[in-house]
C-alpha cells in the first residue's frame, strides 16, 4: 500500500491514543511499518532510533526477532486458543518458569493487559473480603503519582490528576496515600534527615480508614509514567512491615518493571520486600503478543478453594483473550532469550552508562533538575528554575522531545499525567542496546535542550 493511502486511511479512520486530533488536520500522523533491532522505519522510509521500546516500555528485546516470531508461529500452528478454564502447554510451562523467578509467589492468572491484571488483583481482594474478617477488608490503598491502568477500576486506583479528570465518578473503596519522590518530598523533608515519612504514611491511612476495612495496598515498585521514581532502600521494608501488622495484602504493579527492565527480574527485587500479589504485562512478551499475569502467593490462592460446596467460593473471573496461547509462548521465549543472551547483565551495564550520561547532561543544562532511575529505566525531570523547582511547561517539554524526533531519535516524556507537571523525559531503550545507541540518544537530547532553551 502506498504511503499516501496509509496516511489518508489513518487520518480518516483511526482515533489515536492520548492524542488531540485537531493537530492531525494539518499534519500527518507518524505511521511505522517496520522495525529491526533498535530502529523503526516509518511509511516514508525514514529510520528512527527508538529509546522508548515501542513508546511505552514494551519492545524489550528490540524489533524484527525471527526467534520470537517462530516461537509464536509454532504455537499458533499447534493450537492458537483455548479458554482459560482449560490448560495449555505454554501456559503451564511459562507459569512454572515465571514462578521460579518469584519465590513466595506460586500461582499465575492469565489475562491480556496491565489494567486487566490489576483488576484481577483487586477482585481477589474484594472477594476475599467477603469471607474474611467479617466482609469488611475491601479497601485498596494506592499512591499519589502511581498509574495502574485505564479501566474505571484501575483508574480509581490511580493517583494522576490529569489522567483521571472528567472520567469520574470512580469506584468507591480506593484510598490515596502520598508518593515517595524525594525531589518533591510531600513532607518537605530531605533524605538522610527524614524518618521515611512517605512509607509510614501507609500506617496513618490504614488507621484513618480503619484497619478492619483495608484489604490491600497497590504500589509500583518504581513509579513509571508518574515520573520514574525509585523509592529509597528503607521504603519497601517499612511498607511490608505495616502490611503484616494490619493484615493488608501487598500488591506490587510490575506492569512496566517486570521481566528485567530495572536489571532484576522484577522491580521489587531491588528492595527487601515480599509481595503477596504481583501484576505484570507490557514487556512480558516484548510486544510480540498480548499477555498479562496476576501472580499470587499460595496463601491468597488457597483462600478461593476453601469451601467447594459453596458456588460463590471460587474466583469467578474470566478473560477471553487470556486464553490466547501466543501470549505465554511469546513470554516463554522472551524469558529464555533474556537468560540465554545474558540481557540482564546488559540492562545493568547499559543502565549505569545511561544514567551516568544523564548526570553529565544535568551538569551542563540547568533545566535538568533531577535524574532518576534503575537499569534501563531512567527519567530526567525538567524545571524552569532549579531553586524553585517549577516544572518546565508541557509545551517546552514537547519541543524537546519533538526536536529529538525530528533528528530521528524517539525519547519519551510523561504525558497528560499531571496538570502543569508533565516534565519528565523518559529513557527506556531495549535490553539489547549498546553504548553507541546511548551516545546517540544523549547527543540528541543535548542538542534538543540547547536549541530549545
Ligand atoms: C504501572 C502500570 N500499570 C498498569 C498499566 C496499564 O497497562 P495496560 O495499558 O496494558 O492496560 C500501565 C500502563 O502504562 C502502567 O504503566
Amino acid at each position: 500500500m502506498s504511503d499516501h493511502t496509509i496516511i489518508q486511511n489513518d487520518k480518516k479512520h483511526v482515533w489515536h491514543h492520548l492524542t488531540q486530533h485537531k493537530a492531525l488536520e494539518t499534519a500527518d500522523p507518524l505511521v511505522f511499518v517496520k522495525g529491526k533491532g533498535m530502529v523503526v522505519t516509518d511509511s516514508k522510509g525514514d529510520e528512527y532510533l527508538d529509546a522508548t521500546s515501542g513508546g511505552v516500555w514494551t519492545v524489550n528485546l528490540g524489533y524484527g526477532r525471527d526467534d520470537m516470531v517462530d516461537a509464536i508461529a509454532d504455537q499458533l500452528r499447534d493450537i492458537p486458543y483455548i479458554a482459560g478454564s482449560f490448560g495449555s502447554e505454554p501456559g503451564a510451562q511459562f507459569a512454572k518458569e515465571l514462578t521460579d523467578l518469584t519465590p513466595g509467589l506460586d500461582r499465575v492468572y492469565y489475562s491480556n493487559s496491565g489494567s486487566e491484571a490489576n483488576e484481577k488483583g483487586y477482585k481477589m481482594v474484594r472477594q476475599r473480603a467477603h469471607s474474611y474478617n467479617g466482609g469488611k477488608k475491601h479497601k485498596i490503598i494506592y499512591r499519589d503519582r502511581d498509574y495502574h491502568g485505564t479501566t474505571i477500576g484501575a483508574l480509581s486506583s490511580t493517583g494522576q490528576n490529569q489522567r483521571k479528570t472528567q472520567y469520574g465518578p470512580f469506584a468507591p473503596g480506593f484510598v490515596e496515600m502520598p508518593h515517595c519522590c524525594c525531589y518533591r518530598c510531600p513532607f518537605g523533608k530531605k533524605y538522610g534527615e527524614c524518618n521515611i515519612e512517605c512509607a509510614h504514611a501507609l500506617e496513618t491511612v490504614i488507621q484513618q480508614e480503619g484497619p478492619d476495612t483495608v484489604g490491600s495496598v497497590v504500589l509500583e515498585p518504581i513509579t513509571a509514567g508518574g515520573g520514574v521514581i525509585p523509592p529509597v532502600p528503607e521504603y519497601f521494608p517499612i511498607i511490608e512491615s505495616i502490611c503484616r501488622k494490619y493484615d493488608v495484602l501487598l500488591h506490587i504493579d510490575e506492569v512496566v518493571c517486570g521481566l528485567g527492565r530495572t536489571g532484576k527480574w522484577f522491580g521489587y527485587q531491588n528492595y527487601e520486600v515480599q509481595p503477596d500479589i504481583v501484576t505484570t504485562a507490557k514487556g512480558l512478551a516484548a510486544g510480540y503478543a498480548a499477555i498479562s499475569v496476576t501472580i499470587t502467593s499460595e496463601k491468597v490462592f488457597e483462600h478461593f478453594k476453601q469451601n467447594p460446596a459453596d458456588p460463590l467460593s471460587s474466583f469467578r473471573d474470566i478473560s477471553t483473550f487470556g486464553g490466547c496461547t501466543a501470549g505465554p509462548a511469546a513470554a516463554l521465549k522472551t524469558l529464555n532469550i533474556i537468560k540465554g543472551e545474558n540481557l540482564l547483565d546488559n540492562v545493568n551495564t547499559m543502565g549505569d552508562y545511561l544514567i551516568d550520561k544523564l548526570f553529565e547532561l544535568q551538569e551542563k543544562h540547568p533545566i535538568i533538575g533531577d535524574v532518576r532511575g534503575k537499569g534501563l529505566f531512567c527519567g530526567a525531570e525538567l524545571v524552569k528554575d532549579r531553586k524553585t523547582k517549577e516544572p518546565l511547561s508541557d509545551e517546552s517539554v514537547i519541543a524537546i522531545t519533538g526536536h529529538c524526533l525530528k533528528n530521528k531519535v524517539m525519547i519519551g516524556r510523561s504525558n497528560r499525567n499531571f496538570v502543569n507537571a508533565n516534565n519528565v523525559l523518559l529513557f527506556s531503550p531495549a535490553f539489547i542496546t549498546t553504548k553507541n545507541d546511548i551516545d546517540s540518544i544523549i547527543q540528541a537530547v543535548d542538542n534538543a535542550i540547547t536549541e530549545n532553551t
